[in-house]
Parts: C-alpha cells; structure tokens; sequence
C-alpha cells in the first residue's frame, strides 16, 4: 500500500494533507522518514510512526458508542449535533458511519464502523440480528403484551413484525425488549399497538454484544476484531 494512502486511512486526514506531512519528514518507516508518497509499504509488518506516535493498523474500525439524547444517528446534519462528532480523534477516520439508527432521543449502543461489508450484512433483514432495549413504559407491563409481542404484533399501517421476546423486570414500567429487525420506531410502534407508550428507550445489546455497563454516555470504544466475531452471535 502507498505511504500516503495509508496515512491518510489512519489518521484521517486528506491525501495531500499526507503528503504535506510526509514532507516534513514526520512519517517514519522502520525507522527512516520516507520522503515520498508513492513509497509502498506493508501495513502488517512494518513499523510506521506519524507524528510521533507508533501507529497501530486496522484495516477497518469498530467502534461502540454510547449514544446520548439529543444526537442523530448521521454522518451529517444542519440541525443537530451527529453521533460522529462524538467520536475522539484518535478514532477518527474517513468513511466512518453509524450502521443502524437510533431515534434522536434513544440512549445506547450505536455500532460506527468504516467496514461497509460487515455492515451491509449486520443490517440486513435476513441475519436476523438480535437487538435488545431497556424499556421504560406510562403503564405497566402486562402478560398480554408480551404474549402479542411474542406472536407477531400488527403496527400502524398494517406492518407485521417478527416475533419478539419480552422479559420483565422488578420495575413494572420497565422491560426489556429482543427484536431481529429494525423498522422505523419499531419499539415505539409495537409499545403503541399493545396500547402502551415508551417514555425512554435504550439500546443495550446489538447480537452477541453488550454494551458496555462502564462506557459514559457520550462516550465511545473501539471494538476489536475478536468481539466483532460475537455480532451474528444472539446472546452477550
Ligand atoms: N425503536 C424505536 O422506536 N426507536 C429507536 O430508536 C430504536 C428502536
């Protein structure tokens, strides 16, 4: 791979932003500065230092984030401030992207990655990624809208969903809700049907990853290769 492709990748920054810093002499291949772009390199065994720092090759980033309200699930927006604004610089890089939405006021786990691939295929109906969210409801929880949940609740306009599974918890307003799709505000929606409402939803489990209990709101981790293998996966 080309020097300046790979800085560029790594670090974020543009193309000729790259090669302006290749100039200077701040990219460092096994030990000598390069002083040209098009010198090649092997990402998996050689040692580069940008700037400084021993730089630490993902071909892809996988990144956890634990979404405050407020934010939209987006690469850009005129209004609101994005998921990726929320992202540290150290994890910065072009093509990063929220796999999945969130609605504005939905707290939890948002999977960001540059990895299109994986996403496509996470997101697809038909893997059937589980999805589980912390429920807060006006009324209580009962069995019958468990057992609707269970058997395939009709949504406004006609929609029916998968069957999902519905576990109580001590607090009677407050359940925990596995689905295998994503439709527009699906948990909102079925809540609706069962004549419910939801007054704070939170995504908690994308398939065999949880989120983080000690990751702050607002705040995000890098997911390595080995825990992304648990995506497919139902249970964390
Ligand atoms: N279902 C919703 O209604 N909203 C979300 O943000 C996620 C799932």
């Amino acid at each position: 791979m080309r020097i300046d492709k790979f800085t560029a990748e790594q670090t974020g920054i543009s193309r000729a932003d790259a090669k302006a810093l290749i100039k200077r002499r701040q990219v460092i291949v096994n030990g000598s500065p390069v002083t040209s772009g098009d010198v090649h390199i092997d990402p998996d065994n050689d040692e580069i230092i940008i700037s400084g720092k021993h730089i630490n090759y993902r071909e892809h980033l996988y990144i956890m984030l634990n979404k405050p309200a407020g934010t939209v699930c987006a690469v850009k927006d005129e209004l609101s401030p994005t998921v990726l604004q929320l992202i540290p610089e150290e994890l910065r890089r072009k093509g990063l992207f929220p796999a999945g939405r969130l609605d504005k006021d939905t707290e939890g786990f948002v999977f960001i990655t540059d990895d299109g691939a994986l996403a496509h295929k996470m997101l697809s109906p038909r893997s059937h990624v589980e999805k589980e969210y912390e429920v807060t409801l006006e009324k209580p929880a009962t069995e019958t809208m468990k057992e609707l949940f269970a058997s395939g609740i009709t949504i406004d306009g006609g929609e029916k969903c998968m069957p999902a599974e519905m576990i109580f918890t001590e607090d009677s307003h407050i359940i925990r809700l596995i689905i295998c799709e994503g439709k527009y505000h699906q948990v909102k929606r079925m809540a609706e049907a069962a004549g419910n409402k939801v007054t704070f939803l939170k995504r908690v489990r994308i398939g065999g990853i949880s989120l983080d209990p000690n990751l702050p709101l607002g705040e995000c981790r890098e997911i390595m290769h080995k825990e992304i293998l648990n995506l497919y996966t139902k249970r964390g």
